[in-house]
């Protein structure tokens, strides 16, 4: 662990006017205060080329420091959080992202993705007065995107597993001002009736089960059989789960199919539809529930509504109809 070998016993001793006599050393940069602290750094990075990164650092840097002066960590605290990072990086690989879980129990990926999705008169970001909200919400990309979804025809099932309560999802994809989108392309995952991805799950559930990439018809409307997601915990195996457990934070998020929906010249739309009814409605541990999102699984007991989906059985039926907003420019 690096120690400032003067830091003991309060503030480093200040350099002796003879000793820096003819140097012209600026004060900023050779007497660090915790006031000139945040100013003698955010300076540092003055020369970035790149405006953004020059704006996101100096920004980060002033927000990081007040964070510090504010809450005056130990160097035990410090060590402790570094640590935490450590620990969270190395959880990390292909098929785990523990940063992601990280982002998403802090709010972080919600408010990223809201930020990025305001429905506004400029179709982008900033700017313009908010027009009637036409387009379906976005919401967290979540951590288990992680293989590509196989492609698959309408009206294909996504699940291989054969447990569960089938369901048939169906609905359109518009563009804002109603006309149908052709072609629009849906990716669609879920964790099965157990609550778990096909990741998690290998040799118990197929590879790429509860998931498929489907292309919406002639009238932009696509529908596909599976069967009705459970309620899941995110993985608490790792740094993430810690946090929940001490802060005696529930892990659990409220059943739901993610999406993500592009067609030329939209945006693409990232998303879920929640299961309304399900635990945790009220209480996603990743915040990511917004009312428009929840849909109705409406049992359907009909023998001939059945069999047009391909079903023998009692089934779910959710209706989806999803809005794109123009592609900015
Ligand atoms: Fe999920």
């Amino acid at each position: 662990m690096w120690r400032c070998g003067g830091c003991q016993g309060g503030r480093p001793p200040v350099a002796s006017t003879a000793g820096t006599a003819g140097l012209n050393l600026s004060a900023m940069a050779t007497d660090f205060t915790e006031e000139t602290a945040a100013d003698a750094v955010v300076d540092s990075f003055a020369k970035t080329p790149d405006p953004r990164l020059r704006e996101l650092l100096s920004s980060l840097v002033r927000h990081l420091h007040a964070f510090v002066r504010e809450t005056e960590p130990t160097i035990a605290e410090w060590e402790r959080a570094i640590d935490f990072l450590t620990v969270t990086g190395h959880k990390c690989d292909d098929e785990r992202q523990e940063f992601i879980l990280l982002s998403d129990v802090l709010g972080i990926s919600m408010l990223v993705e809201t930020i990025n999705n305001r429905v506004t008169g400029q179709g982008g970001l900033g700017g313009g007065s908010p027009q009637k909200k036409t387009a379906t919400e976005s919401t967290v990309l979540g951590p288990f995107h992680m293989i590509e979804s196989p492609r698959r025809e309408l009206g294909e099932s996504i699940d291989f597993v054969g447990t569960g309560m089938p369901c048939v999802v169906r609905g359109r994809v518009l563009s804002a001002d109603g006309t149908p989108l052709p072609g629009a392309e849906l990716d669609v995952w879920q964790a099965n009736d157990q609550g778990f991805y096909d990741v998690q799950q290998p040799g118990v559930q197929p590879r790429a089960n509860g998931r498929g990439l489907f292309t919406a018809d002639a009238d932009g409307a696509f529908w596909f059989r599976t069967i009705v997601p459970s309620h899941y915990p995110i993985p608490t195996d790792g740094p993430v789960g810690q946090l929940l457990l001490a802060t005696e934070r529930h892990p659990y998020r409220p059943a739901h199919i993610h999406f993500i929906v592009t067609a030329p010249g939209h945006r693409a739309l990232t998303t879920h539809i929640f299961v309304a009814g399900s635990p945790y409605i009220e209480s996603d541990a990743v915040f990511a529930v917004k009312k428009s999102l929840v849909k109705e699984f409406t049992q359907v007991d009909d023998p001939e509504q059945a069999a047009r989906y391909g079903l023998d059985g009692p089934f779910c039926l959710a209706n989806f109809d999803i809005i794109l907003l123009p592609a900015p420019g």
